[in-house]
């Protein structure tokens, strides 16, 4: 069992930024990866608690008062993060029963407030395409805001929603036009399982009197993910400010929350810009001014951008191979821990970490290291150990490796072994580690 407390001081005095051009990508130095994969077992994840905790406080100080930052908890379940953002007040945005037990559970373990932190604890919102009886149930317990995808969830609720009042409800609505996602992941405008279509929501809104139980207050649109652009994130926000105002004058009466999803993005190569959270706060500030007929709560659920940042994936190389001009790394873990890769066409960023340039954990601040332009270089396909020419975690230019390497994928605190296949093979679950957190387990 690793000695968690002890990596966790020693990991934590090796977290400087690398010398290099890509150390912004990895939330470990090379010093402290080595300590954490030495101490512990590889294939492992290693998240630092303090750097999602200062992004938190970073992208909330950015934004407007009415914004509220509802953190994604698909992007990351990890129990110690949760619990992390729950003691800053967070919202969280949730899409199971599983998620909003997690964030009961996190919010149960976080100390209460200070006078530091807001006195009163976040709100919880709830979206899915196909939610189930046992997740609406889960949310209507919770008093979760539920962001309803079509009449069949209105209805249930209906049925379900047992207090005095009506109960207040989101609808997720599609939008027809005026919306971009530099790369498809959410889906753009073309057909989407996500909400109503835009062009259908009047006929939406005339089914909803007949269900005087659900009182639908509010919107959620949410049409970009991993967007490094502030200028495209704002700009679908206008789309969905304006959608807002036709549902208002739909509805006759106010809304009170509006949600504009997540997307923030973040970089996953040496040259990609960060996105730009002073002018997508800036921005926002100036939306809800053009838009003063809105005086409700206005919501973002960002994943990537507090989760991503704060991980690395670690594994060594098992052999390396040639096979008709192809050099091959196999790696300990693969899509069973890391499948985002595969599905997106995009790797995570990947440095090596040889005992032939280890650096010397007791002098971490010495970031003389070798220098990495004078290395020679390989170009590597990363397979993983599964049995299927599937099991693919990248490309990468990196100095020659030999079996029992360390290598280090940065950026993957989101959407990393959350999104994996794990049970594969039935290979061990990577050990998942936490770093700088300010919650005592
Ligand atoms: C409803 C909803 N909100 C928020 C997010 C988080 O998105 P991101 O990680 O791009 O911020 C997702 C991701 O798929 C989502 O489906």
């Amino acid at each position: 069992m690793t000695d968690i407390v002890s990596m966790t001081t020693a990991a934590q005095s090796a977290t400087a930024a690398q010398a290099s051009d890509d150390g912004h990508l990895f939330a470990l130095s090379d010093a402290a990866a080595v300590l954490v994969a030495e101490t512990g077992t590889t294939p492992c994840f290693a998240y630092r608690l303090d750097v999602a905790r200062q992004r938190f406080v970073d992208l909330r100080m950015t934004l407007p008062e009415q914004v509220h930052l509802a953190y994604a908890v698909k992007s990351n379940p990890g129990p110690p993060l949760l619990a992390e953002l729950a003691g800053l007040g967070a919202w969280f945005d949730c899409a199971s029963a599983g998620e909003v037990a997690a964030v009961q559970t996190a919010r149960a373990s976080a100390p209460a407030p200070t006078s530091q932190q807001p006195a009163t604890r976040g709100r919880m919102v709830f979206a899915g395409p196909a939610k189930s009886e046992a997740d609406l149930r889960a949310a209507l317990a919770a008093g979760a805001r539920i962001q309803v995808d079509g009449i069949e969830d209105v209805e249930r609720l209906a049925q379900w929603h047992t207090g005095p009042d009506p109960l207040p409800v989101n609808v997720r609505v599609h939008p027809l036009t005026g919306i971009s996602e530099t790369a498809s992941i959410i889906g753009g405008s073309g057909p989407s399982a996500f909400g109503v279509d835009e062009e259908e929501l009047a006929q939406f809104v005339a089914g909803c009197q007949a269900y005087p139980q659900v009182r639908l207050s509010g919107l959620q649109v949410f049409s970009a993910s991993n967007e490094l652009d502030a200028a495209t994130l704002l700009a679908n926000h206008r789309t969905a400010m304006g959608i807002g105002q036709r549902l208002q004058a739909m509805l006759r009466h106010d809304l009170d929350l509006i949600d504009l999803g997540g997307g923030l993005g973040i970089p996953y190569a040496v040259g990609s810009p960060d996105l730009d959270i002073v002018a997508l706060g800036a921005g926002l500030g100036d939306l809800l001014e053009e838009n003063a007929w809105f005086t409700g709560h206005v919501v973002l659920e960002p994943g990537r951008w507090l989760s991503g940042p704060t991980g690395v994936y670690l594994t060594r190389v098992v052999r390396v191979k040639q096979s008709r001009g192809t050099t091959f790394a196999v790696l300990e873990g693969g899509i069973n821990h890391l499948l985002r890769p595969l599905m997106t066409g995009q790797s995570f960023p990947v440095r090596a970490v040889t005992p032939r340039q280890e650096p010397a954990t007791t002098d971490w601040t010495d970031a003389s290291g070798p220098a990495e332009d004078d290395r020679e270089r390989t170009a590597y396909t990363l397979a993983g150990p599964l049995c299927t020419s599937l099991d693919r975690v990248g490309t990468a230019e990196l100095e020659p490796l030999e079996p029992g390497d360390l290598v280090i994928f940065g950026q993957a605190g989101a959407y990393g072994f959350t999104q994996a296949m794990t049970n594969f093979l039935s290979h061990p679950a990577p050990e998942q580690v936490w770093l700088g957190g300010s919650i005592t387990p």
